[in-house]
């Protein structure tokens, strides 16, 4: 029987930190309200687009896997923050990297698109279809929050992470993945302005208004990822015990207590990055699992599970025994082009092109269609 396993990891976290401080300059928010009900202190804005900061992630994991693009057969681009939906953003990754022979997919199930992609990727490496897969997780939601909106402008932050997934023999990597939608609950996290449905009432990209019952969505989220979390082990044979390392979606520090608590695994083996990346909805998991391997907190062989939520209202549990390696075997040259802006000048940019009605009055959000200036040849 054919596995698929992890054996390469990248990040590509953009550089400028925007904090609960830098938020109550414009918002009616304070540093003790985002600390105490989130986790939250810090999070990134990037001032390179969504492609480019995936391109950064994918080149590090290739190195990390000592595998070359060309030998690439698929690419999976994880993530809401599409440029334009044709042609997908896969298809910009894959050119950057001159991964030339890989397949293109784009995979929005917003939060728990990684975790979507990496269950879909590892089904196809086990159906023999492709041997060696770039699964993404990715998201520029600074370029249509709505930056009036208190609700959620303190909650989200731009990031993307990268694993590659190679197919082994050996009796390894995703063991099981539980994968859902509580689609009753959908119209609760919802960005309006942000897709064809509103193309004919004129507006246009960037243009957003958030609905967000974030209540709703809190309960909910506790409810689905305990669930999936707990389907996962028991097909698998295993119990809450067994686990090394919970890597969950960081959406609310309360939350993953909450789910840990659930699902009977101690928070000292809960991985948490909240605190310094906020929610970068689907970059988030994989982000968190780079930062894991980082700090050496997964082990040769450890049992990993990977619980996830998001808009619509779609959950996921993917559980993954690791392999032999948890150190790189080569660093990608890539590095982000040098950023001059504070990241609060880079949202006070963004929001001096949105009038109280988050109505864009410039082309500031407007799509970027230049190829990627990140090159990795
Ligand atoms: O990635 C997946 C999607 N996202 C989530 O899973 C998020 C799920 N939801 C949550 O994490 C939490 O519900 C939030 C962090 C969004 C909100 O926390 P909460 O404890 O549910 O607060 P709340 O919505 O009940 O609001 C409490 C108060 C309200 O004021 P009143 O009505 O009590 O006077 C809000 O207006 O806090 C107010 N508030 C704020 N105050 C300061 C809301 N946002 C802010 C803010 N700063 N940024």
């Amino acid at each position: 029987m054919i596995h698929a396993t992890i054996t390469g990891w990248g990040e590509g976290m953009p550089p400028a930190i925007l904090s609960n401080a830098d938020l109550s300059t414009f918002l009616d928010t304070s540093d003790e309200w985002i600390t105490t009900r989130t986790g939250m202190k810090e999070r990134r804005v990037s001032h390179v687009s969504a492609i480019e900061m995936a391109t950064i992630a994918s080149s590090r994991a290739l190195a990390c896997a000592g595998l070359d693009a060309s030998q690439v057969d698929l690419i999976v681009y994880g993530g809401c923050s599409n440029e334009e939906a044709v042609p997908n953003s896969a298809s910009g990754v894959q050119i950057a990297l001159g991964a030339t022979h890989a397949a293109a997919m784009d995979i929005n199930t917003a939060c728990t698109s990684f975790l979507y992609g990496l269950s879909a990727a590892a089904g196809m490496i086990q159906s023999g279809t492709v041997r060696n897969a770039i699964v993404i997780g990715v998201e520029l939601i600074s370029r249509y929050m709505d930056w009036s909106n208190r609700n959620v402008a303190v909650l989200f932050g731009d990031g993307a992470a990268a694993v590659v997934l190679q197919a082994t023999d050996a009796n390894e990597g995703l063991l099981g993945s539980v994968l859902g939608c509580d689609a009753e609950a959908r119209q609760s996290l919802r960005v309006r302005g942000f897709g064809c449905g509103y193309a004919n009432l004129g507006i246009s990209y960037g243009d957003t208004i958030w609905d967000f019952d974030g209540q709703v969505i809190f309960k909910r989220a506790v409810r689905g990822m305990s669930e999936a979390s707990v389907r996962v082990l028991a097909q698998a044979g295993a119990s809450a015990d067994d686990v090394d390392l919970v890597v969950p979606h960081q959406a609310n520090l309360r939350i993953i207590e909450a789910v840990a608590r659930y699902a009977g695994i101690p928070m000292e083996k809960v991985m948490l990055t909240v605190q310094r990346y906020g929610n970068m909805s689907a970059a988030t998991v994989p982000v968190s699992l780079v930062d894991a391997l980082k700090e050496g907190r997964i082990r040769a062989g450890g049992l990993v599970l990977l619980p996830g939520f998001g808009g619509g209202l779609t959950y996921a549990a993917l559980l993954l025994r690791w392999g032999g390696r948890v150190t790189p075997i080569a660093q990608s040259p890539v590095s982000f082009p040098s950023c001059t802006r504070s990241a609060l000048e880079m949202v006070n940019e963004i929001r001096s092109g949105q009038d109280p009605h988050g109505r864009s009055q410039r082309g500031l959000m407007a799509p970027v269609f230049a190829e990627s200036r990140v090159t990795t040849g």
